[in-house]
């Protein structure tokens, strides 16, 4: 049996929309396999009873076809489904790593990111590698239909996570289908200044160009009491704020000695507009590891 974490992940950081991607040094979900005639999956851990364990409804079912990988799985997750922490894909990175090994395939790192980018089709409908391509290779990650960017940094973030369920598969139907040109213009700018920030691990810069006039605005409107808690995250001392991945989580940039102050303003002004939440301080951190 072999037995691999893959961690949480934060796709999107405003700017870079299926595209930009950082792995959290916590959570993670801890998935182990076994060789078998056919595929089956159990679930426990956070959210279990949410999950589907159907191979052909559960993310990493798709990963073992892919791989042609049959097997015993079985995922504990750490990461809450539906949080727009990368749930479904943390299995999915961490299936994918363990059932190549299992069966020596001896695929790259790389090359892993398509097949497990496969299982997140079969829960949001749309095989975007923005939160599996950080899950398998840690740090920030760039991921294009043609391969994955990787850079690593050093940032501290706080994740704020409110008791509201998203679905990706809904915060997917609000994404607009045009843009206007100057709209596109600021998300350049801004994912070209994230970019360097995070080549030079500077919290500034990275919260400077986290700003998104496309995509976000129209999925705060799902997040009852986001732009209270954008605001106050920033009075405490944030340098960027923004939906995590397709929400409902929030995740705010902190420069040095601010994390804990941030993650308070956020969980007070969730509770000001009646919904309780919970936040945690991480940091980007590395990928997928084999236990
Ligand atoms: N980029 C994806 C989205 C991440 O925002 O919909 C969630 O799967």
């Amino acid at each position: 049996m072999l037995r691999v974490r893959a961690p949480a992940t934060s796709a999107n950081l405003g700017s870079g929309f299926d595209t930009f991607g950082v792995a959290l040094d916590r959570p993670s979900d801890v998935v182990a396999v076994e060789k078998a005639d056919r595929t089956s999956i159990e679930v426990s851990g956070v959210g279990a009873r949410f999950i589907p364990e159907d191979p052909e409804q559960n993310t990493v079912g798709a990963v073992a076809d892919a791989l042609d990988a049959p097997a015993r799985i079985s995922i504990e997750k750490g990461v809450r489904p539906a949080s727009g922490l990368g749930s479904s894909a943390a299995s999915a990175a961490a299936a994918a790593v363990a059932l190549n090994e299992l069966y020596e395939r001896e695929k790259s790192r790389e090359e892993l990111v398509p097949i497990a980018a496969e299982g997140e089709a079969v829960v949001s409908g749309d095989a975007h590698a923005d939160n599996v391509a950080p899950s398998i290779l840690g740090g920030f990650t760039i991921a294009r239909d043609d391969g994955v960017t990787r850079l690593d940094a050093d940032i501290s973030l706080v994740v704020c996570l409110p008791e509201l369920v998203i679905s990706t598969r809904d915060a997917r139907q609000v994404v607009p289908e045009q843009a206007r040109m100057p709209a596109v213009v600021e998300t350049v700018r801004n994912a070209a200044t994230l970019t360097a920030g995070i080549a030079r691990s500077d919290p500034t810069l990275v919260g400077r160009g986290m700003d998104d006039p496309v995509v976000t605005p129209a999925r705060a409107e799902l997040i009852d009491g986001y732009e209270q808690v954008r605001r106050a995250a920033f009075d405490a001392g944030a340098s960027g704020v923004t939906i995590s991945g397709a929400g409902p989580g929030i995740l705010a940039v902190c420069p040095d000695g601010t994390q804990r102050d941030i993650a308070l303003a956020t969980i007070e002004t969730f509770a000001d507009a009646g919904i309780e939440a919970r936040a945690f301080q991480t940091a980007i951190g590395s990928g997928a590891t084999l236990l």
